[in-house]
């Protein structure tokens, strides 16, 4: 449906994306996760057309709308976008705002009406057709945008961080619309975000960027359980990244010797031992170490050592253990990246 194909941007000196490539599957719903600054806005905005790579191809439906001699202007790539800023003009109703994609394609008055009543249906406005935006809260507003980008009923919809204005009660209700408007619908959708919980949650697969280039895509539970890498262990599962060297059955770092789960028993050399923060249990273990901080979770409590110049983040069940302990610690489970 949407295929990118070795895609490179700069911005002046600085390389945004470096040798991105994609394919989407019609259908399919892939995020696209990463920090700020790694280049997933600018990778929408070349699926849109409203930027343009200074190589590589992209195609959608198997038409090339970017290439070396071709390039199709966004208005004729027939997406839906939304934006995080909503995007929402405030001198026109809901509804106006809605039916503007249409009033552009010149879809007949009586037609318009039928197809911004069904939008704001999907995403349960049309009760309040009339409004002005100035009297609407931040997730109704975004369903305005939604609702303004599935009018014209797009194959693929572009979606760039739409629920991070939104307090996390709604952020959680919009995330189920969006999931049921794509099983009814069938969209095409690409949705951008820096949070690794709503990506992992809605997505068929997700790519982890880093510095404009594709750490790894995999579904959410592959990316979960085998990171690739350290950098996607560490984004995805909040990993603790140690480096140090295994031997002997033991993980040597920062002066101590953690002894490593049977399924890496084996394993040797130097590299990064990537440790997920439920897989490190506090309480037993043969190191220990200081205690800085305690902090309640609600679901657990999250344990702070200090180690080497960073923090070993745990998170279990509550323990008898005080901020100021020497506290046991034990690996449960762990994934060893040896040094390239
Ligand atoms: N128009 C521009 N001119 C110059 N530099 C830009 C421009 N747009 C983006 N950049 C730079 O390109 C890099 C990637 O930006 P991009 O917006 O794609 O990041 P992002 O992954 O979407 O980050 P965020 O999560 O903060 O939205 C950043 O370093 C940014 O400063
Ligand atoms: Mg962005």
């Amino acid at each position: 449906m949407i295929e990118l194909a070795d895609i490179h941007k700069s911005y002046g000196a600085t390389k945004v994306v470096r040798g991105l490539t994609l394919r989407i599957a019609p259908g399919e719903l892939v995020s696209l996760l990463g920090p700020s600054g790694c280049g997933k806005t600018t990778t929408l905005r070349m699926i849109a057309g409203l930027e343009r790579p200074e190589s590589g191809r992209i195609a959608i439906d198997d038409r090339e709308v970017c290439g070396p001699r071709t390039f199709v202007p966004p208005e004729k790539r027939a997406l839906g976008m939304v934006f995080q800023s909503y995007a929402v003009w405030p001198h026109r109703s809901v509804e106006a705002n809605v039916a503007y994609p249409l009033v552009l394609q010149k879809v007949p008055a009586a037609e318009r009406e039928e197809r911004v009543v069904e939008a704001l249906r999907w995403v349960r406005l049309d009760h309040l057709r009339h409004r002005m935006p100035h009297a609407l809260s931040g997730g109704q507003l975004q369903r305005v945008a939604l609702a303004r980008a599935l009018v014209s009923r797009p194959r693929v919809l572009l979606l760039d961080e739409p629920l991070s204005n939104l307090d996390a009660a709604l952020r959680e209700e919009l995330r189920a619309e969006i999931a049921a408007l794509r099983a009814r619908l069938g969209t095409t959708m690409v949705f951008v975000t820096h949070d690794q919980s709503e990506a992992l949650a809605l997505s068929d697969r997700v790519a982890v960027m880093n510095r404009g280039v594709i750490e790894q895509i995999a579904s959410p539970e592959a990316l979960y359980l085998e990171p690739a890498t350290p950098f996607v262990a560490g984004f995805v599962g909040g990993s603790n990244l140690l480096e140090g060297e295994a031997r002997g059955g033991a993980f040597h770092t920062g002066g101590v010797a953690f002894v490593l789960p049977s399924a890496l028993q084996d394993a040797t050399g130097p590299g990064t031992l990537a440790v997920r923060p439920a897989d490190l249990r506090v309480g037993a273990g043969e190191v220990s170490l200081p205690l800085s901080a305690r902090l309640f979770l609600g679901h657990a409590v999250e344990y702070r050592f200090p180690f080497g110049d960073g923090l070993l983040r745990a998170v279990g069940p509550a323990c008898e253990a005080k901020a100021g302990d020497r506290v046991a610690v034990r690996l449960d489970g762990a994934t060893f990246f040896p040094r390239r």
